[in-house]
């Protein structure tokens, strides 16, 4: 499959940035058209992606985009809030999303879906692009503050001089 050349800089990065491993199962939430799904699909080799979006138009856009991927059984999106999805236990290595704005807002109950989900040691990426870069500091002190009283330990905090504006990304693990 041909890759994409429409793509933002900022998936790029976030693809850069998570080492997806060909194996890995991989959870994405709000995965909106599904422009970052397929990137990340073009570097599996028995691994899958499962994008999540509440949105029934954005997983319409998202499964035409990615037909080929869904076609070989690597991607499939569900319309559902993560807050409502029942996924099983350890199923996933990886967990991202890309400006969902929930993890710094209020994702108790959301957290909560992905520690069940994520495989122990799996990584959550939280990555962000806002309009106006001044924003960034604001969401990774308050999606900090929020992954952290949950039980989240932030591994890293990421910034990347992304096109039109920088992005930042929070890495954090779950731990028991
Ligand atoms: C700003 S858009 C970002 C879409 C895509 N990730 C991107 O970066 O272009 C946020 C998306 O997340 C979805 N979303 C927001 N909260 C969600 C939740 N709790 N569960 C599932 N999807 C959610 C919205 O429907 C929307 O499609």
């Amino acid at each position: 499959m041909t890759m994409p050349d429409d793509v933002p800089d900022r998936f790029r990065w976030a693809v850069d940035v998570m080492q997806v491993r060909p194996t890995d199962r991989v959870l994405e939430v709000g995965s909106g058209r599904g422009v970052a799904a397929a990137l990340v699909a073009h570097g599996l080799d028995g691994g899958h992606v499962l994008g999540l979006d509440r949105s029934a138009t954005m997983t319409t856009a998202a499964l035409r985009r990615n037909q080929a991927h869904v076609a070989a059984g690597a991607v499939a999106f569900r319309t559902t809030s993560l807050a409502d999805v029942d996924l099983p236990p350890a199923s996933f290595d990886v967990a991202f999303a890309f400006n969902v704005s929930l993890f710094w807002t209020s994702p108790a109950r959301e957290l909560a879906v992905l520690a069940r989900a994520l495989v122990p040691g799996g990584r959550l990426f939280v990555f962000h692009q806002p309009p106006s870069p001044e924003k960034n500091p604001a969401v990774v002190e308050a999606a900090t503050r929020l992954l952290t009283g949950a039980g989240w330990t932030v591994l890293e905090t990421l910034v990347a001089d992304t096109s039109p504006v920088e992005s930042v990304c929070l890495v954090a693990r779950h731990e028991p």
